[in-house]
Order: C-alpha cells, then structure tokens, then sequence
C-alpha cells in the first residue's frame, strides 16, 4: 500500500514537537485482539503513533475499526498481543489514575452522588487526595471550569446530557492525568451542544493545556478538535495517516482551507475502499 505510506511519510514532517520532546504516549505497533468462544476478532493491527504534551490527539475513523479498542488498550482494560504502549516510557499494564476516561453515554456518573459527590469520589478514591476539604476544593475548582458552579449540589438524573458529559469531563479533569482519553463524548449530543461543548473543550484546553486523546467518526470535529488527527482504515484497523490540523477552528468551518483539509481527510479514509468498489465484477 505505497498509498499509506506516502500519506504518512508525508505528515511524518508536520509535528516539530516530536524532535524535541519525549513523547506522553508511545504506542508501538500494537495489535490488539479479542477472543470469544468461536472467534478471534482482531480489533487493530499494528498500530503505531505517539502523544506529545499537550496534543489534542485525534483518533478518526469508521465505525468498528477499533478506536474505542485502542483507548480501551491505552486505558490499561486491554493488554496488547503484539507491540507495546508506553506512556512516560513505563510499559502500561493496568488501569491506574494517570488514564482518565470520559464516554460518549450519559450514565457515567454515579446517580446517587450529586455533581461534586461524583468528582471528589474519584479524587479520593483515586489516591488524588486525602482529606474531604482539599477534594471539595479541587473538585470545586473544576466544576467552576466547566460552568457547572451553580449545580453542584445537583443529582445527575436533573441534568441535561450536555451538563452530564461536563461533570464528566470536570472529573477526569480534576484526576490531572497525564492523558485524558475521550471516546466520542459528544456524539450523542444535539448539533447544537455538541457545537457549545467543542468549543468548551478547547477553551479548557487554552486554559491547562493538558494532553488529550478524543476519538470520533466526524471529519468536522476531528479538524475542530484535533492539533494532530491520526486516521484509521476499516476493520482491522490500521494507520493510514497522520495530519495536521491545529490552525482550525469553529470560526473556519466552511471556510477554503477548513474544507480542502476536510477533503483531503475523506480522500484518505475512502481512497482503499473506492479502489475496491472499482474493481468489483459489474453485475448487471
Ligand atoms: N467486547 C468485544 N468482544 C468481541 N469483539 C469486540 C468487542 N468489542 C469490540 N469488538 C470488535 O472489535 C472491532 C473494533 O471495535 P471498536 O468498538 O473498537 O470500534 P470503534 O472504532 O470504536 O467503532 P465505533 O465508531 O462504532 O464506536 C469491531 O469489529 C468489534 O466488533
Ligand atoms: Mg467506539
């Protein structure tokens, strides 16, 4: 697939951060696989890419190719049958609190805490902090950072999805891992909210400048969202390519560059699969 390859030779140039600094996660060529009765289904084949401080990391990709199989792997649930993935150069063998988590389902919270419950139970519980006080006082600080200051006494079950996934977001926050891992958290958003808590995202982002891995299935969020956007070929998947997309925003959505880059991106993930359908037999 000499395809691929110049595709990735290609924005193997763009990321000048990887030269200097060590990267926050090293997945290397990791092949990951589940295993039922009957079958042996291979998720992702020989996947390589790394993380550097403060990437907005983008996973995109058709459904089933394994991008929630891979942050399930870099989570730690899942262990690698060939490759490794690395994060700060320590092999990643478990789940441990420096991987936090947020899902694209609503009912992640726990609903008999309320807002500030949910959070200071995952910094007590997750060795972040000792006493209730200096809990309160993180989770505090969070909550005020996703605009939630006024619901903090509030159960989950009276919020909206857009204020779940923000206390979500605020928890796993709060836990200051080394790499927040987002599995589509605003797919089962309306367009609107899904538009409102993007932009939320990267305003946190401006403000702590953490290291984020978000996988979607949207060409448009990924350049929104993405500084770098690694794309996936179909089942099993496999890297086809890595790009560039830091200098776009909401504000270019529709603009020139905003769409040549959308094109370019649709080209790659279809490229394999239009060359297929060209060479089906005609059935007439
Ligand atoms: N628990 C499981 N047991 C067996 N096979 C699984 C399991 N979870 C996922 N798979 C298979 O692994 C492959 C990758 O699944 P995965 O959920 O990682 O895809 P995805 O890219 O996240 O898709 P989507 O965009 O629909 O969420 C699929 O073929 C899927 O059927
Ligand atoms: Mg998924």
């Amino acid at each position: 697939m000499s395809a691929t390859k110049d595709l990735t030779t290609e924005a193997a140039g763009v990321t000048p951060a990887a030269a200097a600094v060590e990267p926050v996660l090293d997945v290397d060529g990791v092949t990951l696989q589940y295993k039922t009765k009957e079958h042996l289904i291979t998720a992702t084949y020989r996947v390589s890419f790394q993380t550097y401080p403060a990437d907005r990391f983008v996973i995109l990709g058709p459904s089933g190719c394994g991008k929630s199989t891979l942050l399930k792997g870099i989570a730690g649930y899942l262990h690698p049958v060939e490759g490794e993935m690395r994060l700060k150069g320590n092999v990643i063998k478990d789940p441990g609190p420096d991987r936090c988590m947020v899902f694209q389902e609503f009912d992640q919270l726990l609903p008999w805490k309320t807002v500030m419950g949910n959070i200071t139970f995952a910094l007590l519980n997750g060795g972040k902090c000792e006493t209730q006080a200096e809990a309160r006082e993180i989770a505090y600080e969070y909550i005020r950072k996703v605009k939630l200051d006024r619901f903090e006494d509030t159960f989950p079950h009276m919020l909206s999805g857009g204020m779940k996934q923000r206390v979500a977001i605020a928890r796993a926050m709060a836990m200051e891992p080394d790499v927040l891992l987002m599995d589509e958290p605003f797919a089962a958003l309306d367009a609107l909210t899904r538009r409102q808590m993007q932009e939320e995202l990267l305003q946190l982002w401006d403000d702590t400048r953490f290291t984020v891995i978000f996988v979607t299935h949207s060409i448009e969020e990924a350049v929104i969202v993405g500084s770098r956007i690694l794309i996936m070929s179909p089942h099993p998947g496999q890297v086809k390519a890595e790009v560039n997309a830091h200098l776009h925003t909401h504000d270019d959505v529709g603009g020139e560059d905003f769409r040549a880059l959308q094109g370019r991106i649709h080209d790659m993930i279809f490229a394999d699969r239009v060359l297929e359908e060209e060479t089906q037999p005609q059935h007439v």
